[in-house]
């Protein structure tokens, strides 16, 4: 994929956290929400892609835009054909309530190459790349957090296990104390916290949970470009999914099989960007500043060659079409 595509792509995560920044607080998520997917799909009709949306806000019927299906970019005859992962505003709780790593995510990928994963959940497991080929789903939590501690030459207790606040999680957590490592509780955003294993500054060792198959997927992106290892599970938590799943051909049998970071995400050459909407543990988010100007900050991945770009921006409020045509709408 064209490289340059990258910046373009930028533009749209930035607008996307720009459009939800104001609401940052404010205990109105939907509003949030929606204010981010509108700002993300006014910016993506001017870059240069024939794209589709393969993980987005839900089917058709239940999302006007960004649904799984639509088509995003300038879809001209010559442009690329990609496939594309959104999520406009990853944490709509965070922002609701101010809280950290709140961001707005993509990842491209060319055709037929990100799973279509259904929008239900997934069992989840990540590290970054020292502990690669040391994790396996289906082994225990004791084994799991045995194996990375070791690959990274660490006590058990110095290790670091990063897991959504859920009481769905009681049995990995409850072990995961007497294997006896630290474990760093989120009460929201499994993107930001799964790739935060790919950083060694920020202490996390390893991820496990069940969270949002979509972000799932996103997460994989991410985790590709940075060499880190993930492995996840179709897990349908309520029998509206399990019927939802069979729908899409998610069958029993097919969600029994464990999924590599290659099923997540066939590809080499996959692009993934975020720009944070509130601070975090990845990237600072959006603030702003006098004379109706505001600051991003965004991180741009690309897995062909790894480079991993952060992107500072002040942008003039009052001077990006996109933007204004959102904030307007959101006033
Ligand atoms: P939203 O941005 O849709 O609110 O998702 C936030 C999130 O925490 C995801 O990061 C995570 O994958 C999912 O929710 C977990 O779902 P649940 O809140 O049902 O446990």
């Amino acid at each position: 994929m064209d490289r340059n595509l990258a910046l373009e792509l930028v533009r749209v995560t930035e607008t996307a956290a720009l459009a939800c920044g104001r609401y940052m607080g404010r205990g109105e998520k939907d509003i949030a929400d929606q204010a981010a997917v509108d700002g993300m799909r006014k910016a993506f009709s001017d870059v240069a892609i024939k794209g589709t949306v393969v993980i987005g806000e839900g089917e058709l019927d239940e999302a006007p835009m960004l649904y799984i299906g639509e088509k995003v970019g300038t879809c001209r005859e010559n442009d690329m054909e990609v496939d594309i992962a959104v999520d406009p505003l990853e944490g709509t709780n965070l922002i609701a309530k101010g809280l950290p790593n709140a961001i707005a995510v993509l990842a491209m990928a060319p055709k037929g190459t990100l799973l279509n994963a259904p929008d239900t959940y997934m069992r989840k497991i990540a590290v970054g790349p020292k502990a690669k080929g040391c994790i396996d789903l289906e082994a225990s939590v004791e084994q799991n957090l045995k194996a990375v501690a070791k690959a990274l030459n660490k006590d058990i207790n110095d290790l670091t296990l990063i897991i959504q606040d859920r009481e769905r999680h009681e049995d990995i957590i409850k072990e995961a104390r007497k294997v006896g490592c630290r474990i760093k509780l989120f009460s929201d955003g499994d993107v930001a916290t799964a790739i935060a294993t790919c950083f060694e500054d920020t202490g996390i060792d390893i991820f496990m949970g069940i969270g949002g198959a979509p972000e799932g997927v996103i997460a994989a992106a991410a985790i590709k470009c940075m060499g880190g290892e993930m492995q996840g599970k179709i897990i349908p938590l309520y029998e509206e999914d399990a019927m939802r799943c069979e729908e899409l051909g998610w069958t029993e049998e097919k969600r029994e099989k464990l999924l590599t970071l290659d099923d997540l995400v066939n590809t080499d050459d996959v692009l993934f960007v975020a720009t944070g909407a509130t601070d975090g543990e990845l990237l600072k988010g959006v603030t702003y500043l006098e004379n109706n100007r505001a600051k991003t900050q965004s991180v741009v991945m690309r897995s062909k060659t790894g480079t991993i770009r952060f992107v500072d921006a002040i942008h003039k409020l009052d001077k990006n079409d996109a933007l204004i045509e959102t904030l307007a709408k959101h006033k």
